[in-house]
């Protein structure tokens, strides 16, 4: 197929892309460099530098007539959100639409969003979540993800685009940025292994659903010819605590540094884990990395890169 990755420089999009380039797929890259690295693209996929919020690139994906698009563009630095919520919703809603603009007039065979499932909820009261538990996003990040999905929903309806929305839970592996504002395995790692001490906002109890990078892969490929198209959680359902997670990580890189305790985060998800049923009955997909197996890869490449 001829597909357009969205943020395809950035950590997930960059292994999908790897992943559809190594099954023959005619891969674009469409990316800004904001926060992806020249050094995640792929040799073998063709390369567009720009911002996926532009007319540009709604040309781009007129003139490329791609069969397929993965939107991993995103901003998606929470905080940042809260005090520019314009600029969230313009990269990541109206990033979204211009994609859409873009393939509408020549037909699409499939859309797959990267949503979020550990900002949608919104507190939610029931663990692990499933999809259909009413989602009322803390941030303006998570609202901008909802109203893409809604987005989504309203052109599938209308039969002219068959999309899929894939709610990643906290995604980690080879690749996550260590010094981006989220990705907490990525930033206690490299510090464990400077040998500095993990620094964790709140009491560290607060619960976070890990899935591995290659889970996500899997599910990324398995959205692009389900013939469900949907909404669907991709987490593990297990819910680890942030203690625990730094415990988990000292063991691996053979250290004993405690953490440092900060402030709490205003506004964080207190607990979060994914109910993965759907994704389970309609994409045929489960995870089948351990997080203790993930996490020790995580550190190897860390280690092998540093
Ligand atoms: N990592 C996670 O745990 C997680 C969880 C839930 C959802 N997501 C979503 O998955 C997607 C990928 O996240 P990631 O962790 O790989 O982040 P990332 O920052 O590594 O990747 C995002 C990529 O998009 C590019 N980009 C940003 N703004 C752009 C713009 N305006 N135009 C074009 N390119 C732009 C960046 O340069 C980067 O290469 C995002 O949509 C994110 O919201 C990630």
């Amino acid at each position: 197929m001829r597909i357009l990755v969205t943020g395809g420089a950035g950590f997930i999009g960059s292994h999908v892309v790897d992943a559809l380039v190594s099954r023959g797929h005619k891969v674009t890259v469409l990316d800004d460099l904001s926060t992806g690295k020249r050094e995640n693209l792929n040799r073998q996929a063709a390369f567009v530098k720009g911002k996926v919020e532009t007319l540009a690139a709604e040309r781009l994906v007129r003139r490329l007539r791609p069969e397929a698009i993965f939107n991993f563009a995103a901003q998606k630095d929470v905080r940042f959100s809260v005090s520019r919520p314009a600029e969230d919703a313009l990269i990541n809603v109206v990033g979204l639409l211009r994609l859409v603009q873009g393939a509408l007039p020549h037909g699409l065979k499939r859309l797959v969003l990267a949503s979020t499932g550990g900002a949608i909820y919104g507190g939610a009261k029931k663990l692990p979540t499933p999809e259909d538990y009413p989602a009322h996003p803390f941030s303006p990040y998570g609202v901008s993800k909802l109203a893409s999905e809604l987005y989504l929903h309203s052109y599938r309806h209308a039969g002219g685009l068959p999309a899929v929305s894939l709610r990643f839970a906290n995604v980690y592996g080879p690749r996550q940025d260590p010094k981006s504002e989220a990705g907490v395995v990525a930033i206690f790692a490299r510090r464990l292994l400077r040998g500095q001490r993990p620094v964790i906002t709140g009491d560290g109890e607060q619960s976070r659903d890990f899935v591995y990078i290659d889970d996500v892969v899997r599910a990324c490929l398995a959205a692009l010819t389900t013939k469900h198209l949907g909404v669907y959680n991709i987490g593990t359902g297990v819910e680890t605590n942030i203690n625990e997670l730094a415990r988990m990580l000292n063991l691996l890189v053979g250290s004993e540094l405690q953490p440092v305790y900060a402030p709490a985060v205003a506004g964080e998800e207190r607990r979060s884990a994914l109910a993965i049923g759907l994704a389970k009955k309609f994409l045929g997909w489960k995870p089948r990395v351990a997080l203790a197996q993930g996490l020790a890869k995580t550190i190897e490449w860390q280690i092998a890169r540093s």
